[in-house]
This record gives structure tokens, sequence and C-alpha cells, in this order.
């Protein structure tokens, strides 16, 4: 048997090397035709176009017709013409990503592109078009994760596994509040996928909003609007295998691109000249079923890692049921909308919570923040039924006793919204600054045990800091809107003048809840 495995070996060993080519036939736009390969390839193969400087130029292949094979390049063109060779590359694009890609910034082929040195490669290849765990497979959504946006956190809160789209019209802060979910959410690693996005902001993201520390816990995936629609869609690609890898390490991963529509975009720009028919605004079939593909990728594993996604949708003249918000809309489990109307206003982020929905609701809540929340989301309902006539002066107060509610604590709510772009909120610590601003009474066991960790242990077993804070809580808001930010030194100052063994007759003289409510002004607004 080993003679005749010898005898075999040998003869191939003898042949002459054979390498396969076939020629460029025709270049229409971004499509090239190519001769002589049609029965070797597949839709979705690479190959190598020769130009005429023998640069090579990567293509891939993206259809057939007849018995040639169209091909769409990677880069430019430059160089290609009738009778150059193409060349057979590889059937499954893979990538090796590795621990050591942390911090650093990558192609959509996953060569650096910060000025560092290589990138390591990692122990196994990862296809770069994967296709999701089996849903049977797969486990559920973990518990709750801190985005570090407040409103997020508290309306909107998001598990960990959780796919989420954020929608907006252009320029009403999708980029920022992406940038802030990077700097401030509590993900072990971070991969962001820049799609398609403007040149500029890449640096001023990596530099402003992400800095050195954000960095150390990344991996930037970026193709910017000039680049081809290959490249801009396999970087959406990359972005997911990348996070697919810490993933199968363990790791809860928080994948965010920016955008889902520049992908669909590229997307139906190969699709056209591939010759498909445009559908729904020119939006061709494919378009429609790559993005599941792409958007199931992210989410629980089959083991311990997660990927939480969260993709933004650039949403076409503010027209939220437009072709890709609306399958976007279908395929994740909960959307954030921006509103331009609130960001005119200059309440950012511009989240329009009513019109926002987290699938995870109310079943990762506790029953008593959710008692929480959907007093402030009435409370908001009403208003916003309201708003017209109260913005004109035609509402009488005392008409409605639950529009005068809603309308003395409108301010403390919208407060509570706004967050600056360089501050952290803490998931935990929103119930209790929400539920002080209604005035309903909250006694979180997190938060509370969080601050007795802080002092000593005689001193953390003083049983009166909860009920104390609790009965803090019920201050109402008037005049105190901006008490949201600052809630959480008041909840320390609390549980300091509370533990101070020798000041304890401190606790006797804060002020009871009726007390506090007769020392708050009312507003105008209110009774
Ligand atoms: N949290 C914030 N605080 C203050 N200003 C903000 C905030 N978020 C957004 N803005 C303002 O809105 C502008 C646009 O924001 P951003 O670039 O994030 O919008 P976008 O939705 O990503 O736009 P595009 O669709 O064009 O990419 C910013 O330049 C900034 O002036
Ligand atoms: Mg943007």
């Amino acid at each position: 048997m080993n003679e005749i495995l010898e005898q075999a070996i040998d003869g191939v060993s003898r042949l002459s090397d054979l390498r396969l080519y076939g020629r460029v036939k025709a270049i229409q736009g971004m499509l090239v035709e190519i001769e002589g390969l049609g029965a070797c390839l597949s839709v979705g193969d690479r190959c190598h176009l020769e130009a005429r400087n023998h640069t090579p130029v990567p293509c891939e292949i993206v259809g057939f017709r007849d018995d040639r094979a169209l091909a769409m390049p990677f880069g430019p063109l430059e160089g290609v013409g009738l009778g150059c060779r193409a060349t057979i590359g590889e059937s499954q694009p893979v990538a090796f990503p590795d621990n050591g890609w942390l911090g650093r910034v990558i192609s959509a082929f996953g060569d650096p592109i910060d000025g560092g040195p290589s990138l390591p490669k990692g122990p196994a290849a990862y296809p770069l078009n994967a296709s999701p765990p089996p849903a049977h497979q797969r486990q559920r959504v973990a518990g709750k994760i801190d985005l570090g946006v407040r409103a997020l956190n508290t309306f909107i809160t998001c598990c960990r596994g959780q796919r989420m789209g954020i929608f907006s019209g252009s320029g009403v802060g999708k980029s920022v509040l992406m940038s802030m979910l990077s700097r401030y959410s509590t993900a072990d690693v971070i991969v962001i996928g820049l799609i398609g996005e403007r040149g500029r902001e890449v640096k001023e993201f990596i530099e402003e909003d992400l800095g050195p520390d954000g960095l150390a816990r990344s991996v930037l995936v970026v193709a910017t609007s000039n680049e081809s629609p290959l490249m801009r869609r396999q970087a959406a690609q990359m972005t997911m295998t990348v996070a697919e890898y810490f993933r199968d390490q363990g790791q809860d991963v928080l994948c965010l691109m920016d955008s889902i529509t520049r992908f669909a975009m590229a997307q139906r720009e190969i699709g056209l000249s591939a010759g498909e028919p445009p559908a729904s605004k020119g939006y061709t079939p494919t378009v429609f079923s790559e993005m599941p593909k792409l958007l199931e990728r992210a989410g629980p594993g089959i083991g311990e890692g997660t990927i939480t996604g969260l993709f933004t949708v650039l949403v076409e003249g503010d027209d939220h049921n437009e072709p890709i918000s609306d399958a976007v809309r279908g395929i994740v489990d909960g959307h954030i909308v921006l509103d331009r109307a609130i960001a005119q206003r200059n309440r950012y982020p511009a989240i329009n919570i009513l019109k926002s929905v987290s699938r995870s609701l109310p079943d990762c809540n506790r029953p008593a923040e959710n008692e929480i929340i959907d007093k402030a989301k009435a409370l908001m309902a009403v208003y916003e039924d309201m708003s017209e006539l109260i913005r004109l002066g035609a509402y009488r107060h005392g008409s409605d006793p639950q529009v005068d509610e809603a309308i003395r604590y409108r301010e403390g709510i919208e407060e509570f919204l706004g967050q600056e772009k360089g501050e952290r909120a803490i998931l935990q610590d929103g119930y209790g600054q929400l539920a002080k601003i209604l005035g309903i009474s909250f006694e979180d066991p997190d938060v509370s045990s969080r601050n007795l960790e802080a002092v000593t242990p005689e001193m953390a077993s003083i049983d009166s800091v909860p009920s104390d804070f609790a009965q803090a809580s019920e201050v109402p808001p008037e005049g105190n809107a901006s008490n949201a930010s600052t809630l959480t030194s008041d909840v320390s100052a609390i549980v300091e003048t509370v533990i101070e063994p020798s000041e304890t007759s401190e606790i006797d003289t804060a002020p009871t809840t009726q007390e506090a409510k007769d020392s708050v002004p009312l507003s105008s607004d209110g009774d």
C-alpha cells in the first residue's frame, strides 16, 4: 500500500505547475466579465485581475452571464483592460482574529490601518460570511447590560445578546450616541464597525470619543464612504467575524455598527451592477436577504459568550417606514428612535422614549422598576397628547388632574433623559433617580448594598439607611429638576450622614417626606 502511495506522490510531484487563468472580456462600470473560468468559480469566490502594470486587483464573483463570470473589484480598476489575466483566489474568505487585535484599527481585509505593526494571526480561521449559530442551540439572552446612557438603561433596557437598531434621520445624533455606548458600556470587548461613514469622523471617533482606554478594549473595522461597495460590505462582515471570535472566547461583546444603511446601500450597488432588478426604493432583493444574515450573527452564542448588537439605521427623509428601517425593525429585538424635534430643542440624546421599544422589557426588570418606568411613560404619553394645546396656552390648569400631573413632572423627566456626551450613567442608579423625580418610594437593594460596601462593617449594619433613602426619594421634583444628575451624590450624602456614629441624631433631623414636600415651592406649572 505504501509503495502505491509513494508512486502516486512521485507522479504528482513530477507534474508541471498548472495555473488556471481566464481573460477579461468586457468591463461595464464596476462590473468585469471574465471568460475561461466559468466552470471553476462560484458566487462569492475570489479572483485576482492582473492590471497592465502587474498590480493585482482583488475581485469577488457576483454572478454569471452566459459562460462568463461577473466580478466586482475591491479597489479601483485602473490599469485593467480587455485581455488582462484573471486568476482564481480563495473560495471562502476567512480571517484569523486574535486577542492581539484589541486596540487596533483594521480594514475590511483585516489589515492594520492605524500605522501600527502587523496583526498577530489567531489559531482558527473564521469565515467572513459565517452563518449564525443554529437557533435551537443558542442560549437565551442573558442579564441586563449597562450601556452607560441613562435613557437607554432605564426605559429601553438591553440585555446581553440582544440586538437593537438606532433609527434616525441624518444629523440627529446616531454617531454621538454610538460613541457614548463605546465609552461607557460595561461589555468585556467592543467591536465597532464604521461602515461607509465619513473619513473625517474616523480619527475624531478614535481620539476624542473612544480615547486610549476605550480603544484598549475595542477593535475598530473601518471602510469609509469612498471605498468600493465590496469593501463596505466586507467591513460589516469582518466586524461580525471579529465579534464572533471574542464571543467564542466566552466574552460579552458589544458590537456597534454605524451604519447598517450603508451596508444595505453597498449591497444595492453590488446587486444593481450584477443585473438584479431594483425592488423597493431601488434596493435589490439580495439587500433584504443579506441583512438578516448579517444581523442574525449577533446574539447569544452556543456557549457562554454573547454578542450584543447595536446597529444604526439612517432613516431617509425621516420616514420611519422606508424599506431599510422597516426591514431592520423586523429583524432586531428592539428599536431606539432618535427624533429630530427633540434634537431641535437641544435635548440629547434625542431618544423618543414612547416610540422606542426593547423586547426584553418588562421581563428583565423587577416589578418595582417596571412600576417606575410605566408611571414615567404614562406621564410622557399624556403630555405628548396635550403638548400642542399646552404650548399654545390653550390648556387651563386644573381642567384635568392627569394633564396637570404630566406638566408638573415634565421638566424633571426631560432633565433625566438628557445626558451630556461626557457624562456616564450607571444602570442601577437610574431607577432611584427616576423614582425621586416622580416622588415614588423605591428601595433598590443593589444601590443600598453598593453604598454600604464603601463603609465599615459596623456602619453597614445600620439598617435605617435604605428606608431613609426611600424617604428622601419621595421628595417631589418641583424646582428640583437638576436633581437628576446630582442624585448619586445626594444619596451618598444621605448615607454618609446616616452612618456617622457620633451624629446619629442627624437621622432624626432629616426631613420627613411631608416636610420635604412642604419645603419645595411648587411652580406655576404645577398645582
Ligand atoms: N449628546 C449630544 N450632546 C450634544 N450635541 C449632540 C449630541 N448628540 C448629537 N449632537 C449634535 O448633533 C450633531 C450630529 O450628531 P451625529 O453626527 O451623531 O448625527 P448622525 O445622526 O450620526 O448624523 P449622520 O446621519 O449625518 O451620520 C453633532 O454634531 C452635535 O452637534
Ligand atoms: Mg453619523
